[in-house]
């Protein structure tokens, strides 16, 4: 194989999905051959829907990509000939600790280990392994197959060229890759996200708009443009470019900001307020969340599809 999947749960078989429609190698790895076989079942069921609907990524076959990807419960066999391997266990620092370092005595120098965790920073996960120069953090978005972001954080020990050989990997497949330069809590896409979910939280608990609204000033509103272009690009659009943006809006933005409130603590009344409005909307059901689930995915090929066509860099 060219790349490995050590575990084969939710992201485990996205990545899988990615770099096979990319045209590569995959082998999934997991402790029980039960998880692997419905991880392949699962796999080829949502890449023939993915064909009936179009939206299959690559320019090969369904069977011709899961020709591509192959399980293995044996951790040294599954990892044998990859050049990088991606370890998807669930978001546990013990237990990623445990893989990497069983990783740590079998891999050689030119491997490259990389997590998928969401918010456990490199220097936790990989401090005192005698492979810290090749190890590294890649980031997905759920559903990596529809939302191409990665976010690579690196170790302040990995090897530059670990990141670099990580990025140009990434590039490669697809998926859109950024550098975080230094390791940060929440990495970028976090921070960004929970900055907006604490005010939406501050604002609802002041009652200032209702849960629903308050979702609807993002979907119809700044989410229409943040599919397409960033923050900064937003003010550089919003007047006759950043500086030109600063002075009309310094003063503005200031004064807004100024009247932030504190951390939430993201229970209590507020929490049930806003619980009552979704489950009104959505009840919290498996099978009417996994509709819900699907539909947004629907919505994200369409978009990813939309946004090919277009690309303007
Ligand atoms: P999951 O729970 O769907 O899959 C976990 C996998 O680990 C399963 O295949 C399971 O068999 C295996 N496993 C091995 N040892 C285990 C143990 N002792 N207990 C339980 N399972 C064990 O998790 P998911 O969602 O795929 O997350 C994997 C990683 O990806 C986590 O670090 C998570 O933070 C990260 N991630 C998840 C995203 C998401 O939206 N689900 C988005 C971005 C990153």
């Amino acid at each position: 194989a060219d790349i490995s999947f050590l575990f084969s749960g939710l992201i485990g078989r996205s990545w899988a999905m990615v770099f096979a429609a990319g045209g590569l190698k995959v082998k999934l790895y997991d402790i029980a051959q039960q998880q692997l076989t419905s991880a392949l079942e699962s796999i080829r069921k949502q890449m023939k829907e993915l064909e009936e609907s179009g939206f299959l990524k690559g320019t090969l076959s369904v069977e011709q990509q899961l020709a591509l990807i192959s399980i293995s419960t044996d951790l040294k066999a599954a990892v044998e000939g990859a050049t990088f391997i991606q370890e998807c266990t669930p978001e546990n620092l013990e237990l990623k600790k445990k893989i990497f370092s069983q990783l740590d005595l079998i891999v050689g120098d030119n491997v490259i280990l990389s997590s998928s965790t969401s918010c456990l920073l490199p220097s936790k996960l990989f401090t005192g392994l005698k492979h810290v120069k090749q190890c590294i953090v890649s980031h997905p978005v759920n559903p990596p197959y529809f939302v191409p972001l990665v976010e690579i954080v690196p170790h302040p020990e990995t090897d530059p060229s670990t990141t670099e050989r990580t990025y140009v990997l990434m590039k490669k497949i697809g998926q859109s890759p950024v550098k975080i330069n230094r390791e940060i809590e929440g990495f970028v896409l976090n921070r960004l996200q929970y900055a907006v979910i604490s005010e939406a939280w501050r604002l609802v608990g002041e009652g200032v708009v209702s849960p629903t609204d308050l979702d609807v000033v993002m979907s119809d509103g700044l989410g229409m443009r943040y599919a397409f272009i960033g923050p900064l690009e937003t003010m550089h659009l919003n007047a006759e470019g950043i500086s030109n943006y600063c002075e009309r809006y310094r003063e503005g933005m200031r004064c807004v900001l100024n009247t932030f409130g504190p951390v939430p603590e993201f229970s209590g009344e507020i929490e049930q307020k806003i619980n009552q409005a979704m489950c009104e909307k959505i009840p919290a059901v498996p099978k009417v969340l996994d509709t819900r689930r699907k539909w947004r995915d629907e919505c994200l090929a369409g978009l990813a599809k939309l946004k090919k066509e277009m690309k303007s860099d």
